[in-house]
């Protein structure tokens, strides 16, 4: 798939078929392309932990507030910020702002590279963070920051979502 189709096909998914399993392989070439995004600092401050087994991922849906298709997906992705790692180098800024940057960036390598090879996914950001945490027993220096479920999304085709139009959103400055 060529990239504009990958940015174009990109939607959230929130319905998985249960019966098609997401390969050990296809998870490492989505992991590859999240450590291949841009941190400040080339910090790369993020942490990744795939979820594959049942009674976690239902632990994250309800940590996520009764989000069940995080328990419905075969995988789920948690992407976890180590602010320390960019406080070292660039303090308050680093640990409030640089890592979530760095840690974005990377769940939306994530959700292309998913796309690219025709699985789903949703990125999740509605979370009880030390719910989450201690379900995932993490290590106190790693802050959770997304919840990716992915698996074959249930129907073919990407669902419409509206996008405010570029003349509201851009101003040009010649
Ligand atoms: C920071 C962030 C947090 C989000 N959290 C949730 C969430 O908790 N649950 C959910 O179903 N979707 C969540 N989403 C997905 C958005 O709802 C979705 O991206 C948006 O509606 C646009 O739709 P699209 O992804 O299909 O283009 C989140 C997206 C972002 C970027």
């Amino acid at each position: 798939m060529d990239f504009w189709s990958v940015i174009e096909r990109r939607r959230s998914v929130r319905a998985f078929s249960k019966e098609t399993e997401v390969s050990k392989d296809a998870v490492a070439q989505v992991l590859r392309a999240a450590i291949l995004a841009p941190s400040a600092g080339n910090r790369q401050p993020w942490h990744f932990i795939v979820v594959r087994d049942p009674s976690l991922r239902k632990a994250l849906a309800e940590a996520a507030y009764g989000q069940e298709f995080l328990a419905e997906a075969p995988v789920v992705i948690v992407v976890c910020a180590e602010p320390q790692r960019s406080a070292a180098r660039y303090g308050k800024r680093g640990a409030e702002l640089y890592c979530l940057q760095d840690t974005a960036a990377a769940i939306e390598h994530i959700l292309l590279a998913a796309t690219a090879l025709g699985l789903g996914t949703c990125w999740v950001g509605a979370f009880d963070e030390s719910r989450a945490a201690e379900s995932l027993q993490l290590a106190s220096h790693f802050r959770p920051v997304a919840l990716i479920p992915i698996g074959k999304p249930v129907s073919e085709g990407p669902r419409e979502t509206g996008r405010r139009p570029l003349e509201e959103v851009v101003e040009y400055r010649d």
